[in-house]
């Protein structure tokens, strides 16, 4: 007798004939980072994105990153497994008072460089694009003649401003997951393993990224911990990104940065989707995104300057 095709041999047939390419950030669950095609973060998603030959980009992440998909790679359909997926740095920057600010502020001639984690309004009003992959070199290659704004994300700016000494005025955004961690909190955990290394995300808080050994992009992360000849990391960043950590560097102990009130911490945003919808997306072709062609245009600009400058 025949059996039922299990979720993921449907979501493997429904790839195949709708000749997808299923791209998933670093913080997305197990079963779904092993069923993608390629899993990484911000930055090197963004290149899978626009190299794709594939004609459907599913992006299970969050929707600014599925957005920036699109804005690579107009033709294609890009649909997401949860059109709920936001972002809290996203929403912290709204294009129509980062537009306002920009306007009262003209005389300043702002070079404005903008953390991937926005809507595409922002980006199209953004001279430049970065992610925590590539944050140093893009602010190093900014105009010295032109003071900088640096929007969304104040943590990951000043940690920046910290590393290249260019000075940059932040826009006042946090990503809550990350500032969830508190120097209590990690203290505790790295007093508990005194020979672990502890492994921070930038988006965490001053007071987190001193107590830590390696600051970077999630990507760098996996770099760090296979190098390293420690044994045992703590990981102070979405609890999605052991599941990468665990696949590629066996053999090594990672242990989950603890928050002030959790064990681990999740984004809420990025644990929508699940195998099922990401089934369902592939199957029906939505929920797609759609974008209007003059905006995209703008936002391209920063997205593929940020591309060249960072290769
Ligand atoms: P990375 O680009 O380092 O993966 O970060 C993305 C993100 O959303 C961090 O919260
Ligand atoms: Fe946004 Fe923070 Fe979630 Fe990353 S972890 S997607 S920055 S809310």
């Amino acid at each position: 007798a025949t059996t039922a095709p299990s979720l993921t041999e449907e979501i493997l047939r429904l790839k195949k004939e709708r000749n997808a390419v299923i791209l998933a950030h670093n913080y997305q669950d197990k079963a779904i980072q092993e069923i993608a095609d390629f899993v990484g973060d911000s930055l090197g998603l963004a290149y899978k994105a626009k190299e794709t030959e594939a004609d459907v980009i599913v992006f299970c992440g969050v929707h600014f990153m599925a957005e920036t998909a699109k804005i690579v790679n107009p033709g294609k359909i890009v649909v997401l497994p949860d059109a709920n997926a936001g972002c809290s740095l996203e929403q912290s920057c709204p294009g129509p008072q980062l537009e306002a600010f920009l306007k009262a502020n003209a005389a300043k001639n702002y070079y404005v460089i903008a953390y991937i984690n926005c809507s595409g309004h922002v980006k199209a009003l953004s001279d430049c694009i970065c992610t925590s992959g590539n944050a140093d070199k893009i602010v190093e290659a900014a105009p010295k003649d032109r003071p900088i704004l640096f929007v969304p994300d104040q943590n990951l700016g000043s940690w920046v401003m910290e590393r290249t000494g260019r000075k940059m005025d932040l826009w006042k955004g946090a990503c809550y997951v990350h500032v969830e961690f508190t120097r209590d909190s990690i203290q505790q955990i790295k007093d508990e393993y005194p020979d672990a290394k502890v492994v921070a995300h930038p988006e965490c808080t001053y007071a987190v990224r001193i107590l830590a050994d390696e600051v970077c992009s999630t990507e760098k992360m996996v770099g760090y911990c296979r190098n390293s000849p420690a044994s045992t990391f703590i990981i102070v960043t979405e609890s999605g990104m052991l599941h990468r950590l665990e696949r590629e560097v066996p053999g090594k102990k990672f242990i989950p940065g603890p928050t002030g009130h959790c064990a681990c911490a999740d984004c809420r945003y990025m644990k929508l989707n699940t195998l099922q919808k990401l089934h369902d997306c592939l199957r029906d072709l939505t929920p797609r995104v759609e974008m209007d062609e003059e905006l995209r245009k703008r936002a391209e600009k920063p997205i593929l300057r940020m591309l060249e400058l960072s290769r």
